[in-house]
């Protein structure tokens, strides 16, 4: 049996799969983001550890047998948060998220400064990387900082805790900005600039390996007989790719998570740094992806949900009383600023063309439709940056809205996947990575699931998007150029 972890932002999630590669079930506990000024995002560590015992003791509880014969672990996660750790190994301040954007002048600072950042690290340096948080850190709380020790990414804190191994895997660790991503280890060069070296750094494993072995206390309390060998995982799109069998070159996913992300796989680090599209290693040797991240998307529907006091199902079925292809009111969903294809923390989001007569059910559409213009941008910048990516498997919450599917199907022209009912999620991608690293083979387990429907662009609904794309782009020009203007305005 394996177990996969997934480190959210919003819940931790366990998941059993047996020897076949079937997940047997799942468990998850939720998540608190501390929120406490504005652009902020952070998490206390602790709070990641009692969550992840929760949901595997509880996953153990429906599972007794199972979670005996747990053999290997995989971990994916939430990437690019710090988590910082003194010479003693306590956490010395809350882990700050890969949505918090509080390090953008020290971004923008990286970025135009230090070339070296584009080219051996094969990103723009975005405010979501860890990179720039440890130089924030560095200036807001050089006290702090001075007793720096180790960083760690959140999935590999929970590692921490599981093995007292300091490990992260490549396709994480790319998304520090401290990797020299084509020769898979840390650059020297980039962690000096930051102040930093590689002693304060994980050692480096593929998703695929073995970084160490549960603590028997802990494989003990989480009811297993052995001590099962912990993977290298992956970040929460790597693993997930994994799970959907997104591992040969050209194969894309789309996920409609919190966040949301054209994922495609390549042979070779292939960077476009100009338009904020990603370039990182894959959780498979050898391996590389490509990435455009939108940083709110299913986050703004969420939001809609809180503002209107309606439910998501409420939301949606006074959708269905409006046109799908009006778009007499648009909306940006840069709620959390934006990475791809703008890079710029300060975006904002908006509705334009409301009227008395609109309700939720309008903003609803206007939200489905802004978030799918986002990552038609996104997929944009992909095939600019010559990916070519034929269809896109669709995963992530979102993903059970066909309406969403069908505009973003429509607006970017490529026909999207939805996998048969299942689990196939980071966890279940992680759980997979537990297999490979207890010596399964890639081919095996690494399958494509089964398809239950495939979403067709629509080119009566495209006619009737694009042009209103065309607007709703303009007016981010419009309102970016006249902030730039009055900066403080
Ligand atoms: C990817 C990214 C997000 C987070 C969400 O670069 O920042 O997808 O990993 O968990």
């Amino acid at each position: 049996m394996y177990l996969g972890l997934d480190l959210g932002t919003s819940a931790v999630k366990a998941l059993l799969a047996d020897e076949s590669g079937a997940a047997v079930g799942s468990q998850s506990v939720p998540l608190q983001v501390i929120r406490r000024q504005a652009g902020w995002s952070e998490q206390d560590p602790q709070s990641w550890w009692d969550a992840t015992n929760r949901a595997v003791r509880s996953l153990g509880a429906k599972y007794p047998e199972q979670m005996r014969q747990v053999t290997a672990i995989g971990l994916a996660g939430q990437m690019h948060g710090l988590t910082a750790l003194d010479a003693n190994d306590a956490v010395l301040r809350p882990a700050i998220l890969w949505n918090d954007t509080r390090s953008a002048p020290q971004a923008t600072h990286l970025d135009t400064v230090h070339a070296a950042f584009r080219q051996i690290g094969g990103n723009a340096v975005m405010p979501g990387f860890t990179a720039p948080k440890a130089v924030w850190m560095a200036e807001n709380e050089p006290e702090l900082f001075q007793r720096l020790a180790t960083v760690l990414l959140p999935k590999d804190y929970l590692r921490f805790q599981m093995t007292g191994e300091k490990v992260s895997d490549m396709s994480d660790a790319a998304g520090t900005l401290w990797l020299d991503v084509a020769e898979r280890d840390w650059s020297d060069e980039l962690l000096s600039i930051c102040g930093l070296d590689r002693r304060s750094m994980p050692r480096l494993i593929e998703g695929s390996e073995v970084s160490g072995r549960l603590r028997a206390e802990i494989a003990h309390s989480w009811g297993m007989d052995g001590r099962p060998v912990v993977a290298g995982g992956g970040g929460d799109n790597a693993a997930a790719a994994v799970g959907l069998g997104i591992v040969t070159p050209g194969d894309s996913f789309l996920s409609l998570g919190t966040s949301g992300v054209v994922f495609t796989v390549t042979d070779h680090f292939a960077p476009a740094t100009d338009r904020g599209a990603h370039a990182f290693c894959h959780a498979l040797p050898g391996s590389w992806h490509q990435m455009g991240v939108i940083l709110a998307a299913s986050d703004c529907v969420s939001w809609l949900c809180e503002i209107t006091g309606l439910t998501i199902d409420t939301l949606m079925e006074q959708m269905a009383q409006t046109d799908p292809a009006a778009t007499d009111l648009m909306f940006h969903p840069y709620l959390s600023g934006e990475r791809t294809p703008h890079n710029d923390a300060d975006a904002r989001g908006g509705f334009f063309g409301l009227a008395r007569h609109h309700g939720p059910g309008d903003m609803a559409r206007a939200v489905l439709q802004g978030v799918g213009f986002a990552i038609a941008d996104a997929t944009d910048v992909l095939k600019e940056a010559g990916a070519r990516p034929e269809r896109l498997m669709a995963t992530g919450g979102g993903s059970n809205n066909q309406t969403w599917l069908s505009y973003i199907a429509s607006l970017t022209g490529i026909s999207i996947d939805l996998p048969a009912d299942g689990d196939f999620g980071a966890a279940f991608g992680a759980a997979r990575l537990a297999m490979l690293a207890d010596g399964a083979d890639s081919a095996d387990v690494c399958r494509k699931p089964d398809i239950k429907l495939t979403i067709e662009p629509d080119r009566e609904l495209a006619k009737k998007l694009n042009p209103a794309r065309d607007d709703w782009q303009q007016i981010y020009q419009l309102l970016s150029a006249q902030k730039n203007r009055h900066p403080n305005g």
